[in-house]
C-alpha cells in the first residue's frame, strides 16, 4: 500500500495575513473551490482576530459559512484566543486551531498574554466544545509557534516544548501543529524534536508547519517525513509570515511540497497540474505580491511520477 500524506492549504490564513491588498470573500471562496477540486480536504480557510489587529479576515464568518458548502473539503480556522474559538464555534466551524507560541516573548508579542494564559485558554476552549456536545464532530487543534526558535528572545529550549506538547496533549488535543514561525529549524533538529513530540503524543496526528525563510523549509519536511509525520501545512505561492514575529516570511510553497512527498513515494491525492493551475490564477488575484515557490517555473520533470 502506497504511504500517504496531507498538505492542508493555509494561503488563506497565513499566506493572507500579511497581504495588504484586501482579498474580496467571493475570491476567497473561489480559491478554496478551486483548490479543493485539485484533491484538498483541509484548508485552512480564515482566522477569527479583531478586525482592527488583522483587516484581511473581517469577513471570516462569511469565508467560513461559503467554505462549508464546498463538498468533501473540511473548513478549518485559526484562532488567537478563546474568544476567537468561541466564535469559530457559533460560526460552525469543523476545525479550530488555537495558536499560542513556545516562546514566552512571541507569545506576549502575538496575543499579549504569557503561554500559561493561553494553554489554560485552550483547556477552556475544548470545554467549550465538550460542553456544546459537540465532540467528535469538531476538532479543536493546537499550533505551537516558534517550537524551533523565536526572532524575539532567540532560542527556545527543547525541553519547554516538549513540556508544552504533553500539557496540550492531556488538555484534550485533537491534533497537535508544532511550527517554525520564523525560519529557525534545520532538519537534524526537525527530526529530533518531532521524534519526540509524536512520542509524547500518544497517538494524536502530530503536524508540522514550516516557513521556508533560510531555504530550510523543504528539507525540514523531509526530516519530518523520517520522524513518522504525515501531515503538513504549506501555502500557495509560497505566501506568508506572522505580522507580530521579526523577519517572519513565507511558508514552504504547496505546490512544491506536494512534488516533494509525491516524489518520495507518498500519497497526497492532489493533482499536481490542477494545482499549478490554481497557482497561477494567484497571480491575478494578487498581482502586487511576490511569490515564491520553483515547481511553477521549472514544470514537473519529465521523469516525474505521483505516488499513487
Ligand atoms: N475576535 C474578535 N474580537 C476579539 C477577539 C477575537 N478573537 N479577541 C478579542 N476581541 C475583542 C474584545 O472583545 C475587545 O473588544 P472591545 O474593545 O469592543 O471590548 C477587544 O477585542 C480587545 O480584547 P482583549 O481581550 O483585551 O484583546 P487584546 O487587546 O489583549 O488582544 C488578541 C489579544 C489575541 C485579540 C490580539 O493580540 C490579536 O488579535 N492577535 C492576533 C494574532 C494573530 O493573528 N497572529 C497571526 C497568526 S499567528
Ligand atoms: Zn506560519
Amino acid at each position: 500500500m502506497t504511504d500517504q500524506a496531507t498538505v492542508r492549504e493555509v494561503g488563506l490564513r497565513d499566506g493572507l495575513q500579511l497581504v495588504q491588498q484586501i482579498l474580496p470573500t467571493e475570491t476567497k471562496l473561489e480559491w478554496c473551490r478551486l483548490q479543493a477540486a485539485t484533491g484538498f480536504t483541509e484548508i485552512e480557510v480564515t482566522s477569527f482576530v479583531p478586525p482592527s489587529v488583522i483587516p484581511q479576515f473581517a469577513d471570516a464568518a462569511d469565508v467560513l459559512a461559503g467554505a462549508k458548502t464546498i463538498s468533501g473539503l473540511r473548513a478549518s480556522v485559526l484562532v488567537p484566543n478563546l474568544k476567537g474559538g468561541v466564535r469559530a464555534l457559533d460560526h460552525g466551524a469543523e476545525k479550530v486551531t488555537l495558536v499560542l507560541s513556545a516562546s514566552e516573548a512571541h507569545n506576549m508579542s502575538n496575543v499579549r498574554r504569557p503561554t500559561d494564559a493561553s494553554i489554560a485558554e485552550f483547556r477552556e476552549l475544548v470545554a467549550e466544545r465538550d460542553g456544546r456536545d459537540l465532540k467528535g464532530k469538531v476538532e479543536i487543534a493546537c499550533a505551537l509557534a516558534t517550537s524551533f526558535g523565536c526572532s524575539l528572545q532567540g532560542e527556545v529550549p527543547e525541553a519547554r516544548v516538549f513540556d508544552i506538547a504533553a500539557q496540550l496533549i492531556e488538555a484534550g488535543a485533537d491534533e497537535l501543529n508544532i511550527a517554525d514561525t520564523v525560519g529557525y529549524a534545520n532538519p537534524a533538529q526537525v527530526r529530533r524534536m518531532l521524534r519526540e513530540i509524536d512520542a509524547l503524543s500518544g497517538g494524536i496526528p502530530v503536524a508540522a508547519h514550516f516557513h521556508d525563510t533560510r531555504a530550510m523549509g523543504l528539507a525540514n519536511v523531509v526530516a519530518a517525513v523520517e520522524a513518522g509525520i504525515r501531515r503538513f501545512d504549506a501555502s500557495l505561492g509560497g505566501l506568508g509570515g506572522c505580522p507580530f514575529a521579526p523577519g517572519a516570511s513565507g511558508n514552504i510553497a504547496t505546490e512544491d511540497c506536494v512534488y516533494l512527498l509525491e516524489s518520495i513515494g507518498l500519497s497526497t491525492g492532489i493533482d499536481i497540474q490542477g494545482l499549478l493551475d490554481v497557482r497561477e490564477r494567484l497571480d491575478g488575484w494578487l498581482p502586487d505580491e511576490r511569490v515564491e515557490g520553483r515547481l511553477m517555473k521549472a514544470r514537473p520533470a519529465k521523469t516525474f511520477k505521483a505516488a499513487s
